[in-house]
């Protein structure tokens, strides 16, 4: 607090100590950077908030280091290797499908959880792949070569283009090894990655459901959380060591790097690190777009969504099967739904809009005084403003267009399925693309109900001639009359009772008997035939004639803050690639007069533990390992820890992450974040943005105690940095000539 006799000293100098210390505390937990920029941007920041690593131990393209661990999950996840036989640890959530596809009713690892016994046990999977980065450069220059300002768009994609891949040509490669360049900062600056990807990746374990994902859609982006969202898989190698499909000759990789396994436990202000690869991100918006994502963009999300999960809530409560057919297709609809209203809500509470309106003035007011850059980017924002406004109803209606079509109403799905099937099929071809067909339809209708499918529909078609204008429909919708009276009734019958898409068994014998001119007379099939066209016809060219320009625009737009304000600190937004984000071990205040701890443990859970609920059900062992307190050496202070929150900037694809100590060992899984900092995708706010994390001790206590895997548990190196045992580098035992150099671990 602030003594009262400098209240005038406050005002003169606050306001300018603020000015100094702004760009830098206001990072602290913000930012996801890139690995090899560490030692430029961060490290300083880093060991100031306790890390006692440097540089180069997280990023190294000459020794082993942090980077060799953190492995692309395919594609859309995170995961990390944990033991010197790549033993690879990522979330249920994210090992969920192949989880899934292994899960009978016989043996339903989904329900009662999977533990390969032995290696040979360890289940393949067909099409599940683990990328690796070998190295990072810039290569800016050689992508951006005889682009000038003068270009149009198009020019400057072309050029671009032609550059990318005369240097992809040119660059000299291993086989197995493959390169990625991505725009950052909006296109000013290309990045390039060269990746190795592993083909065989195999299930090892993975807890029950009740465990993996308890709390489902109640407490999903929550806090207190209660979850043990973790699966294990393992990376094959052939015997070279490098990718290979699935072979039973293919041997367990031995692996760069690994996570050694800190068993200390993690304590408020401890500093945490978080290496993964998030998603997308949009920091830099300007206050208009940030304002229409959440009066406009938001909302009509929400309200589609809305509707759609009522009427299956509504179906599933009534009736068990159908809440086991729709339980995972409500949780990935509710999943951003809840994420969005998260978004809003968090966005007005730290007046984001506001904020960036203030980045805006600063920005205008340092630009006036630069002549040169008044010039060039003088009329930049007036402009970007009138094209949000240009472009809003069309974003909105695209939102009706994926939402509806292509997500929320599901009967456009096997529509769509037949669509590319009859597109495709010839003579020749026909059997066996219509056996794939009929394959994945089956998949479709077995947890499909047409009755609950035909509510949706209508009350979405509703929602959609309220709201979109008719010039963008679909022929078929204008042409059926359907503009009297809006009559949903009247378009269920015509497209559910008369389809042949909610009469699967029809669907199958005109398939097989080639009928395909029935199919293409289907009234549904040709809606959907007519609803791409609108989409690609209609829409999106109007819709690209605005974002183009704009993009273009948003691009100078990031260089013009990063010229005029070059005292702040800027990371690139999100975009899959491979990223560091850092902070620490800390709780938060969701509303006034509450407080949030940043730990749970076991007893939490047993607290919400619904004997026979879907969502918080526990497994008898669970509740006896409880009862008997057998903790072993996982236990703190008599208590089993749970999940933990952190400020480190995460967002969707850090699913899976490790969260790794100051000294470089694992204390953690990145898992969600809370609810009230989602917007962090478009304004990170350190005051509520938590990352949600398991505690690396609940995912070996079930290794170990509960699912007795002590095969797996042996596997694993722990360590006790903070009782000051060494955990040493892995790479200096495997080198041990290097060992004289003497690397200083903390
Ligand atoms: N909210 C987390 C994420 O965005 C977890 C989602 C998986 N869990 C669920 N209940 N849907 O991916
Ligand atoms: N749950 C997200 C994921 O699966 C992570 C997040 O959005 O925080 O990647």
């Amino acid at each position: 607090m602030f003594p009262q006799k400098y209240n005038i000293m406050r005002k003169i100098f606050f306001p300018v100590l603020l000015s100094f210390l702004l760009p830098f505390t206001a990072l602290a937990g913000e930012g996801m950077w890139l690995p090899f920029l560490i030692g430029q941007l961060n490290e300083a920041d880093m060991q100031a908030l306790g890390m006692k690593m440097s540089a180069e131990d997280i990023y190294s393209v000459n020794k082993g280091s942090l980077k060799d661990a953190i492995v692309h999950f395919n594609g859309g996840c995170t995961s990390s290797i944990i033991s010197p036989q790549g033993l690879l640890l990522t979330n249920h959530h994210c090992g969920f499908s192949a989880i899934q596809s292994h899960s009978t009713l016989q043996n339903n690892y989904l329900q009662d959880g999977f533990w390969a016994k032995k290696q040979s046990d360890e289940l393949r999977n067909d099409h599940l792949v683990a990328t690796f980065i070998d190295r990072i450069e810039d290569v800016t220059q050689e992508i951006l070569a005889g682009v000038t300002d003068k270009m149009t768009t198009k020019q400057r994609q072309n050029k671009i283009a032609q550059n990318i891949k005369a240097f992809k040509k040119a660059y000299a490669k291993k086989k197995y090894e493959e390169i990625l360049i991505k725009p950052f900062f909006k296109g000013n600056q290309y990045i390039l990655f060269v990746t190795i990807t592993y083909t065989d990746v195999r299930l090892v374990g993975a807890p029950p459901s009740a465990i993996g994902k308890f709390g489902a859609d109640t407490d999903n982006w929550e806090w207190p959380r209660h979850s043990g969202d973790f699966s294990l898989f393992r990376i094959y190698a052939n015997k070279d060591n490098l990718p290979a499909d699935y072979s039973p000759d293919n041997q367990p990789l031995r692996p760069k790097h690994y996570l050694p396994v800190s068993l200390d436990g993690v304590e408020t202000g401890d500093f945490t690190l978080v290496y993964g690869f998030p998603g997308r991100t949009d920091e830099y918006l300007p206050s208009f777009a940030v304002k229409q994502i959440q009066d406009v963009i938001d909302p009509a999300r929400i309200e589609i969504r809305d509707h759609a999960l009522k009427i299956m809530d509504k179906a599933m409560r009534a009736d068990p099967a159908i809440r086991l057919q729709y339980a995972s297709k409500y949780a990935r609809i509710a999943n951003y739904w809840k994420k969005w209203i998260g978004e809003r809500t968090g966005l007005k509470k730290t007046h984001a809009v506001a904020k960036k309106e203030k980045i805006e003035a600063e920005f205008i007011q340092k630009l006036a005084q630069k002549p040169q850059l008044a010039q060039k980017y003088g009329d930049l924002l007036d402009e970007m403003d009138g094209k949000y406004q240009e472009i809003e109803f069309l974003a909105v209606y695209r939102e009706y267009f994926h939402e509806l079509f292509f997500r929320n109403i599901e009967i456009f799905k096997p529509a769509n399925s037949l669509r590319r099937f009859l597109a495709k099929a010839n003579q020749e071809n026909y059997q066996p693309l219509a056996s794939d067909t009929k394959k994945s339809l089956e998949r479709f209708y077995k947890d499909y109900q047409v009755g609950v499918d035909r509510e949706v529909f209508k009350s979405l078609m509703q929602l959609f001639t309220d709201n979109v204008c008719t010039a963008y429909f679909p022929d078929y919708l204008l042409a059926n009359r359907y503009l009297e009276g809006y009559d949903t009734e009247q378009m269920a019958t015509e497209f559910y009772d008369k389809s042949i898409f909610a009469h699967p068994e029809k669907l199958y014998q005109l398939i097989d008997e080639k009928k395909t001119d029935e199919i293409k007379k289907d009234p549904t099939y040709r809606l959907f035939v007519d609803i791409i066209d609108a989409y690609r016809t209609k829409l999106t060219p109007e819709y690209n004639g605005i974002k183009a320009p704009l993009d273009s625009m948003q691009r100078q737009y990031m260089a013009a803050l990063m010229e005029v304000l070059p005292e702040k600190k800027f990371y690139p937004d999100a975009n899959g690639t491979m990223r560091v984000s850092y902070g620490q071990v800390e709780g938060y205040q969701p509303k006034d007069g509450v407080q949030y701890l940043p730990k749970t443990y076991l007893s939490g859970v047993i607290a919400k533990y619904v004997p026979g609920d879907y969502e918080f059900d526990l497994p008898q062992r669970l509740l006896d390992l409880y009862e008997a307190k057998d903790y072993g050496r996982y236990a703190e202070n008599g208590r089993l820890p749970v999940n933990f929150l952190g400020s480190n900037h995460t967002t969707g694809g850090n699913s899976g992450s490790p969260v790794i100590d100051a000294y470089g060992n694992i204390i953690g899984l990145n898992f969600d974040r809370v609810w009230e900092g989602t917007m962090s995708d478009l304004n990170y706010d350190r005051s509520i943005c938590r990352n949600i994390m398991v505690d690396i001790r609940y995912v070996i206590w079930i290794m170990d105690k509960y699912a007795g895997a002590q095969r797996l548990v042996d596997e694993i190196k722990f360590v006790h940095p903070k009782a000051g045992q060494k955990s040493r580098k892995p790479w200096d035992e495997k080198h041990p000539k290097k060992k004289k150099r003497r690397h200083r671990w903390w």
